[in-house]
């Protein structure tokens, strides 16, 4: 019995001072492993007299489950200072400052259109999408301007081939197709805006064969001008950053809004700079309207129940005005300086609540 107790101890002194768990494991297959201390000791039991075999066994049981036991804390604390040693060294401090020196900036068109969603996204807008390769009747025929109207002229719009029944898609010219796919798929109310790209066959100092808008449609039971006024001077106003900022709906024409309104917003150019704000000069940056029933009409709503506003605005064009950008090519050229000059940095993310001035780098 004496022997067993020392068996025990030392065993569990052993156990406790096993400083891997490699260790531990080969001093548990030495001791409970088949061919183990503890496990020969046990089948001797069978030699005895069932008496003798009957305290015997008691004793190395308590052993056992002692060393079982010792084996199982020494487990549970190694695996642990494991985790912590791993956890140390794999630690990343997600508190540092961003590395001054990096070299990414984000595209200002980015930042304007991320600018766009935030203060949209506060109005309770989604962002939808459509194809840039459109069909002629969701960039034009849905939207009340069919064949030979001549808004379809002032589109300068992209063919493609035709296809095998002679039908010829379009490079979109206009985000307004979304209008339509947006209301074939979905119920009232609708509040979406679509940034995207579009596509003119026009290239000079102030277009781009490529550029990109955002339309937004709003469709409900009861939606009238006065909404559309509100939206919209609400987002030139946190756009641009200008509280009081003078905003003007002049009358207009759109074949798929009626009435249809552009919409202006103050500024001065005392002294050759333009100055957003207070002024007596005007800039157009948006067009809009209400949307013509026979839109609704063609997407299957009943113009007596739901109405609704839509506008459509450039993206370089309030880019260019926010930040000062001169020159609508230099978009697109790729150049380096030019894009650490006007571009953003990436974790700048812009919100309503943080301000969206936006000061660049
Ligand atoms: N699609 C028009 C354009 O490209 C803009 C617009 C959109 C006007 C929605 C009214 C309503 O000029």
């Amino acid at each position: 019995m004496q022997d067993l107790d020392r068996l025990k101890s030392e065993l569990v002194a052993s156990i406790e001072a096993a400083d891997t768990l490699e260790a531990l494991e080969a001093l548990r297959v030495s001791v409970l492993g088949k061919k183990g201390r503890v496990s020969l000791m046990m089948r001797e039991l069978g030699g005895m007299a069932p008496e003798e075999r009957k305290t015997a066994g008691q004793a190395l049981n308590l052993v056992k489950d002692a060393v079982a036991a010792a084996i199982d804390i020494r487990n549970a604390a190694l695996s642990s200072a494991a985790l912590d040693a791993r956890l140390a060294a794999e630690a990343i401090d997600v508190s540092l400052p961003v590395r001054p020196e990096t070299e990414a900036r984000l595209h200002p068109l980015s930042r304007t259109i991320e600018e766009v969603v935030a203060i949209f996204a506060e109005m309770g807008f989604s962002v939808a999408e459509g194809p840039d390769i459109e069909s002629d009747y969701y960039n034009f025929t849905a939207l009340n301007i069919p064949e030979e109207h001549p808004a379809r002229q002032e589109h300068d719009t992209f063919y493609l081939s035709p296809d095998s029944d002679g039908r010829r898609k379009v490079l979109r010219t206009h985000t307004s197709p979304v209008q339509i796919r947006t209301m074939e798929a979905a119920e009232p109310p609708i509040r979406i805006i679509v940034p995207g790209r579009t596509y003119r066959s026009d290239h000079d100092a102030t277009h781009s064969p490529m550029f990109h808008q955002c339309e937004g449609l709003v469709i409900g039971d009861g939606i009238h001008m006065g909404h559309l006024k509100g939206c919209l001077i609400d987002f030139c106003r946190a756009f641009f950053g200008v509280d009081d900022l003078p905003v003007r709906f002049r009358p207009s024409y759109f074949p798929f809004t009626e009435p249809s309104a552009e919409v202006d917003i103050g500024c001065t150019r005392d002294g050759g700079g333009l100055k957003i704000g207070m002024g007596d000069d005007w800039l157009e940056i948006l067009g809009s309207g209400m949307v013509n029933p026979r839109v609704l009409a063609n997407c299957g709503y009943d113009p007596e129940k739901y109405q609704g506003f839509a506008f459509g605005m450039g993206i370089e064009r309030i880019a260019m005005l926010k930040y000062g950008i001169p020159d609508l090519r230099t978009f697109y050229d790729s150049d380096l300086r030019w894009m650490r000059h006007y571009g953003f940095l990436p974790f700048d993310a812009p919100s309503v609540h943080a301000g969206l001035a936006g000061g660049g780098v």
